[in-house]
């Protein structure tokens, strides 16, 4: 795992898109895993600002995202495929039906996202990390070997994004469709990024730690190609 301590969150940005960057001129139709929450922003601004510079076209590349809440509406204000709109595609010239993103909550739902992603194979995952050190939505005690699932978020969970429903635990959805773990794992390269202290344990876990479905983010340890960014309140327990 190559790790790059950054001091600051716009800093980790910028370092995160020259991975991005190097993947998308590397060859012709690249595909990408996308994150969302709050840290991927500074990265999605880095890849607008670049590509209204006229440096990088999104015209032949294909997304996929890590995962969606259940139960509400795509188009609701708070949903990840809002999200990728409002922060990304409407800043770059993908074409919108090559992004795709889970929806649903069915076994069926999980089954054909995952054919999907299998049709392709993605070059890049991005990731966050949550305080409890999930990826994707991939909650403490989630099989390794788990595909595209729904998953019952946990309190931890709900708490943190309880900031995007009015701070209002009651608002926030209880499920998600998420990209499971061996899924993640199959992508040809992975850049995990973190910053501010919360983060901390979550990053310890996932670089020092024991390689336990504990410490969901210690599986990228197993990984060939990981590149973790984060600034020096995330690696402080480094
Ligand atoms: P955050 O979420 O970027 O909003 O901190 C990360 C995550 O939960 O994966």
């Amino acid at each position: 795992m190559k790790v790059i301590v950054c001091k600051d969150y716009a800093e980790v940005s910028k370092e995160a898109y020259k991975v991005m960057k190097e993947v998308m001129t590397s060859k012709e139709e690249v595909v990408l895993g996308l994150a969302t929450g709050s840290t991927p922003i500074g990265l999605y601004q880095e890849m607008a600002k670049d590509y209204k510079a006229g440096n990088v076209s999104y015209k032949n590349t294909k997304t996929f995202n890590l995962d969606e809440y259940v139960g509400i509406d795509r188009n609701h204000p708070e949903s990840y495929y809002t999200f990728m709109n409002t922060n990304l595609f409407e800043h770059i010239d993908i074409d919108t039906n090559n992004t795709i993103l889970p929806y649903g909550d069915t076994a069926k739902d999980c089954a054909d996202y995952e054919a999907s992603m299998s049709a392709c194979s993605i070059d890049l995952q991005v990731l966050g990390i949550g305080g409890n050190a999930h990826i994707g939505f991939n909650e403490p005690g989630t099989s390794f070997d788990s595909l595209t699932h729904i998953v019952d978020l946990q309190e931890a969970t709900i708490k943190d994004n309880a900031r995007f429903f009015d701070n209002d635990m009651s608002k926030v959805p209880t499920q998600a469709i998420s990209m499971g773990i061996a899924t993640i794992m199959k992508s040809k390269k992975v850049i995990l990024i973190a910053s501010g202290a919360n983060k901390a344990d979550a990053v310890y876990g996932m670089v020092k730690g024991e390689i336990t479905e504990v410490v969901p983010a210690s599986i990228l340890q197993n990984h060939a190609d990981v590149i973790l960014v984060v600034d020096e309140a995330a690696a402080s327990k480094l």
